[in-house]
């Protein structure tokens, strides 16, 4: 049986935009993401640009992924730029020791990754090195990257092919300040990023984006710290790294394509949790910033299982179920409608790394269910958010409860409007009515759902959980109603 949902749209309200930047992915060298993933040899035979897989690019191309932050990830703070440009045979190697020790030979380095996100028409955000790395080395990057003159490190960039800046714009003083990127004090490192913010230089057309590396989920005293001490035009963003596990337990996180009810309901719980810490770092950062200048960049995010089995356990390579769908369309709703703080995020991680939108095998490439919600998604990228109000049935799973729906809504530069809709029951149907301004004359949608909520696109099996026509909104004298299916993801059109 269905249950009755009424929805209000203002779609007068167009004040705030949902920055295409919410839409962000990242890549860290980590297990098959880059190398094995992005970046690959002879065996693999696929059109590549150089070393990179085209038939990644052209996947990522057709959600239009707008950023990708990279080298890291914990990776980022041991990471020495000048070791991965220049000629690749002459470039030194160097353990990987978050990520299995194994020896990383930097053959991707600075001009791949911009070449990548010049083929992908992304912006690139890279995080520096705080950690083990020095000012000066920070410095010279920038000034490698994006400076149009006569200088040392200008010069080498041309040196080593491209007589152009590259004007990057997103910027990471370094990566999870508080763990494995130093092990530093909020205090202290609010002091670091001063520091180091000082020399990142904006160049003529290349204005930086610093974005500070924020808290640790929870961690509101790092959000307040920073905000109280440091000056908001050095910093553009204050970051937020939040994963959904499971179990809510690291050590057992629970497996990616094995699960019960009970499991999906905690997943689904945990990450409904982002939609509470993004509104309490929010709130502090109203307090010192009204005019809400500095943004909140939730830059890692995503579900975090158990990797596959006989997989390398420090690859983080998991399999993406209908489950996760839901997981990346909730986490995407929560954005959207938080736009006016959230105007940056990236998902981790794009290829073969935990949440992933691709999968790959030797020459074989495979779409996960997370890949679709980016498709459907992808229209509300620059768009202005229309408020939706609405009271959500329950989900219940023995004693404990969450809204079994969550929507966000918005309005594109052509006038259409999108709303998408979840529904986390896993048995019952929602029937939702509306009635809305204006003068709607048609509307379509799109739909992803499975049988199960354990459903996989496999190697052998890659279209069992993709995006298919929906059929079940009517429109009516401006009377829209929707017969929105158990466990599903619905994004639709008005025009
Ligand atoms: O995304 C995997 C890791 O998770 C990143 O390297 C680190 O920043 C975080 O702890």
């Amino acid at each position: 049986w269905a249950q009755q949902v009424q929805l209000t749209l203002n779609t007068a309200d167009n004040k705030i935009t949902i920055s295409r930047f919410i839409y962000g992915h990242f890549s860290e060298h980590l297990g098959r993401c880059i190398y094995d993933g992005f970046w690959v040899g002879d065996s693999v035979k696929v059109p590549k640009k150089d070393r990179i897989r085209l038939d990644i690019v052209d996947a990522l191309k057709r959600i239009q992924i707008p950023v990708l932050r990279w080298p890291g990830g914990c990776f980022a703070d041991e990471y020495h730029w000048r070791d991965g440009v220049g000629p690749r045979a002459k470039r030194p190697k160097m353990v990987n020791t978050n990520w299995g020790g194994v020896t990383e030979d930097n053959s991707f380095g600075t001009n791949e990754f911009l070449e990548l996100c010049s083929l992908l028409n992304c912006e690139p955000y890279i995080s520096g090195n705080v950690g083990s790395g020095t000012v000066e080395e920070m410095d010279k990057w920038v000034e490698y990257l994006n400076f149009d003159g006569e200088s040392p490190m200008a010069n080498e960039r041309k040196a080593n092919g491209h007589p152009k800046p590259y004007n990057v714009h997103f910027w990471g003083i370094g990566n999870e300040a508080w763990g494995c990127g130093g092990n530093m004090t909020a205090e202290y490192y609010s002091d670091v990023f001063r520091r180091y913010a000082s020399y990142c230089k904006n160049y003529p057309n290349a204005r930086l984006s610093k974005v500070a590396s924020g808290a640790n989920s929870g961690d509101y005293h790092w959000t307040e710290t920073l905000m109280k001490n440091v000056p908001h035009g050095m910093m553009w963003g204050v970051g937020l790294h939040y994963y959904t596990i499971p179990t809510g337990s690291w050590r057992n996180k629970g497996s990616a394509t094995k699960f019960d009810e009970k499991e999906y309901f905690s997943t689904m719980k945990n990450c409904l949790r982002m939609e509470e810490l993004v509104s309490k770092h929010s709130a502090i950062m109203d307090k010192y910033d009204s005019a809400k200048r500095v943004a909140l960049a939730v830059d890692e995010w995503g579900i975090w299982t158990d990797v596959e089995p006989g997989t390398n356990p420090a690859f983080l390579y998991q399999q993406n179920s209908l489950r996760d769908a839901l997981v990346a369309a909730t986490t995407l709703n929560i954005f959207n409608n938080h736009a006016d703080r959230v105007r940056l995020a990236n998902l981790a991680q794009t290829v073969n790394v935990l949440q992933a939108l691709v999968l790959t095998k030797g020459s074989q490439m495979l779409l996960t269910p997370t890949y679709y919600v980016f498709d459907l998604y992808k229209v509300h990228q620059d768009a202005k958010l229309v408020p939706v109000k609405f009271e959500s049935p329950d989900y219940t799973n023995g004693d404990a409860k969450i809204p079994a729906l969550n929507v966000s809504a918005s309005k594109d530069s052509t006038g259409a409007l999108h709303i998408s809709l979840v529904n986390l029951d896993p048995a019952k149907n929602i029937s939702l009515q509306t009635s809305l301004d204006g003068a709607w004359k048609n509307v379509s949608g799109r739909i992803i759902t499975s049988e199960k909520l354990t459903d996989i696109n496999t190697f052998e099996q890659q279209k069992k959980v993709i995006a298919a026509a929906f059929n079940g909104a009517k429109l009516s004298a401006n009377k829209l109603s929707i017969e929105l299916p158990a466990k599903s993801i619905v994004t639709l059109e008005l025009r």
